[in-house]
C-alpha cells in the first residue's frame, strides 16, 4: 500500500475481496459499502474506525450487549473499548447501540432492513494505519481512541525516517496544552519530553542515538496513564524515558503528530488484529 499523502489516513482492507464474494447476489450491500477507503479521521469521529455505514440495515440476533448512546460515534466508543465487540448498530430512534459478535463482511445472512438504523462493520485489519508527516512541523490531531477497560491507554506503533517522530499529548486540537514527546531528537541522539513545541523546558531527556531509521521502520510504544507517559521499544517491556506531571497540567483527550527538518512515516497497529 502506498503511504497516503498528509493529513489523509488510508485504512487497509484486504478483506474487501471477501465482502465482494460474499455479497455477490445482495444487490443493496455492494453499492452501500463505500468503494473509496479514505477517511479523514477527525475529532470524536469514531465511528471513522468501521466501514460503512450501511444506512436503514442492522446485524440481527448477534448482539451481545446493548447500551443507550447518544450518537453513532459514542456507540463507536462503546465497540472499541471491548474487543469482543465485531461490529455494531446504531438506532437513532431511542439511541439503541447494539454491539455484535459477527460481522457481515464474513456471513450476509443475519443483515435486515431496519428503518433509522445504521450497520457500521468490521474494523479494517492488517496494518490499520499508515500516516506520512513533513517538515512542516505542525500537529495532525486525532481523537484518543479509548483504552481497554482498566488499561492504561496504549499506542503501538513503528516509525521511519531521519530523525524526530514528535507526538503532542493534548487537550485540544490546538497548541495551548499539551505534552510534547520528541523521539530521536538532535540528529537521532535524544528523546525527551517537554512542556511544549519549542520549549527548552525538559520535563524528562534520555540519551539514546540511532533509535530512528531512514531504512527501516522501528517499532515503538507509548502508554498513558494518569499523567504518566512512558515510550518504549519493540517488545521491551521496560520504557526508555518516563515521565510523571505531579501537576496534572493537561487533561489529555487528544494525541497529535508531526515531525520537523525530515519527512516521517508512521504505522499505527494499535487497532489492528496482527
Ligand atoms: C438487545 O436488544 C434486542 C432488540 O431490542 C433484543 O432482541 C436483544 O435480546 C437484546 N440483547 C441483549 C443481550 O440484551
Ligand atoms: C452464517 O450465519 C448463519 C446464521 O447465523 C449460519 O447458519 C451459517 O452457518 C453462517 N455461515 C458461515 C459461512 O459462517
Amino acid at each position: 500500500m502506498i503511504p497516503s499523502a498528509i493529513n489523509l489516513i488510508t485504512f487497509c482492507l484486504d478483506l474487501l475481496a471477501a465482502v465482494t464474494v460474499v455479497s455477490a447476489g445482495e444487490s443493496g450491500l455492494k453499492s452501500c459499502l463505500p468503494s473509496q477507503r479514505e477517511h479523514r479521521v477527525q475529532g470524536g469521529e469514531l465511528h471513522r474506525f468501521y466501514r460503512g455505514p450501511l444506512r436503514d440495515h442492522a446485524l440481527v440476533g448477534q448482539a451481545y450487549r446493548n447500551h443507550t448512546a447518544r450518537s453513532h460515534a459514542s456507540c463507536a466508543g462503546e465497540c472499541l473499548r471491548d474487543d469482543a465487540c465485531k461490529s455494531f448498530n446504531f438506532c437513532q430512534d431511542g439511541g439503541l447501540c447494539q454491539l455484535n459478535l459477527a460481522v457481515v463482511s464474513r456471513n450476509m445472512s443475519d443483515l435486515f432492513p431496519s428503518n433509522g438504523c445504521l450497520y457500521f462493520d468490521e474494523r479494517p485489519h492488517g496494518k490499520c494505519l499508515e500516516y506520512e508527516t513533513t517538515e512542516e512541523y505542525k500537529y495532525k490531531f486525532f481523537v484518543l481512541p479509548p483504552p481497554k477497560e482498566g488499561e492504561p491507554y496504549r499506542l503501538d506503533f513503528a516509525v521511519k525516517g531521519k530523525e524526530d517522530a514528535i507526538f503532542a499529548l493534548s487537550e485540544e486540537t490546538n497548541e495551548n496544552n499539551l505534552y510534547d514527546i520528541d523521539i530521536a531528537a538532535w540528529n537521532n541522539q535524544r528523546t525527551i519530553i517537554r512542556a511544549r513545541k519549542h520549549s527548552v523546558h525538559f520535563h524528562a531527556r534520555v540519551d539514546i542515538p540511532g533509535i530512528m531509521s531512514e531504512h527501516e521502520y522501528r517499532r515503538l510504544w507509548l502508554t498513558y496513564d494518569s499523567w504518566t507517559i512512558k515510550v518504549g521499544r519493540g517488545h521491551e517491556v521496560a520504557p526508555f524515558i518516563e515521565y510523571h506531571d505531579d501537576s496534572h497540567r493537561v487533561h489529555v483527550k487528544y494525541i497529535g503528530i508531526t515531525s520537523v527538518w525530515y519527512d516521517v512515516n508512521w504505522i499505527f497497529y494499535t487497532y489492528c488484529d496482527e
